[in-house]
């Protein structure tokens, strides 16, 4: 199993990670097989599954849930969770608690978008025993500050600004950084100013590793998919292939099979053979 402290060994080993968001338990399983290095029950759950605008209508409720999934699925995978919209900007009791229910659903560590305001609480949960990666550049959970989606640190004062909040996180114990939507130039920067690794989304080839939304990975997003996420099967006209025939063979009475072997039915003949040695 791929573990926190893995992740300043790879760095220092040049080896890359790769980190996708997970949010349920059968995706899990196959991504625990498939060997992946970590997954992320991000709170783009909130868009990805649940259909919702932004991701600050993810709660801690919905990240608690989908935690669960995903650990059921995949008991040896290392799984990071979103710290939902606001939930570290209760006071630092609020963060501490919402943290440890997360924790506590089978998360290794939490992530938290930005830095400011977040200076008492990331160490807190770094000295409590809680894992914090932090996240930088574009933060989904401030679109209606930031009026959408659009790249962040193009200006020179913008990426001064970025590059040092990343050095800050590093000081402050976060143990890797998600650094979303920047140009490729300042996320290598930042790659070089800082010990611990950057996972990139968005941000160029020099991260030490890369996230993507699986759900965008797969096709399976309906509507507006980045650019940069590159899509490595059509899933969503399989899934409408196979529904599509279940349909026409309920339809036309070949599912199910007249005295064929279906799944129920070995179930039933396992059962009948029981009984009857009963
Ligand atoms: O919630 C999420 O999916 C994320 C990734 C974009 C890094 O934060």
């Amino acid at each position: 199993m791929f573990t926190i402290p893995d992740f300043k060994a790879a760095k220092q080993a040049g080896r890359r990670i790769a980190m996708l968001t997970c949010y349920d338990v059968s995706t899990a399983a196959i991504l625990e097989e498939a060997g992946i290095d970590a997954v992320l029950v991000g709170d783009s759950v909130a868009m990805v599954v649940h259909g919702q605008p932004s991701t600050t209508t993810a709660t801690l409720d919905m990240l608690e849930a989908h935690v669960r999934a995903v650990r059921n699925g995949a008991p040896n995978l290392c799984v990071v969770a979103d710290m939902p919209f606001l939930t570290t900007r209760r006071g630092l009791r609020e963060g501490v608690d919402a943290a440890a229910t997360l924790i506590r659903a089978g998360a290794n560590a939490v992530k938290i978008e930005g830095i400011t305001g977040h200076e008492e609480l990331i160490p807190a949960l770094v000295g409590g025993g809680v894992p914090v990666m932090g996240h930088l550049g574009l933060l989904p959970q401030s679109v209606n500050v930031l009026g959408g989606y659009a790249k962040q640190g193009k200006l020179d004062s913008e990426a001064e600004r970025i590059l040092g909040e990343a050095v800050r996180l590093e000081e402050l114990g976060c143990f890797a950084m998600v650094l979303e939507c920047i140009p490729a130039k300042l996320a290598g920067r930042i790659q070089a100013a800082v010990s611990i690794p950057t996972i990139g989304i968005g941000a160029g080839p020099s991260c030490d590793g890369q996230i993507l939304v699986s759900n965008d990975l797969l096709g399976l997003t309906a509507g507006y998919v980045p650019a940069f996420a590159k899509r490595y099967l059509n899933a969503h006209d399989l899934f409408r292939q196979a529904f599509g025939q279940y349909i026409a063979e309920v339809r036309d009475s070949s599912f199910p099979p007249v005295g064929g072997k279906t799944a129920k039915g070995e179930i039933e003949q396992a059962m009948e053979a029981e009984t009857k040695a009963r």
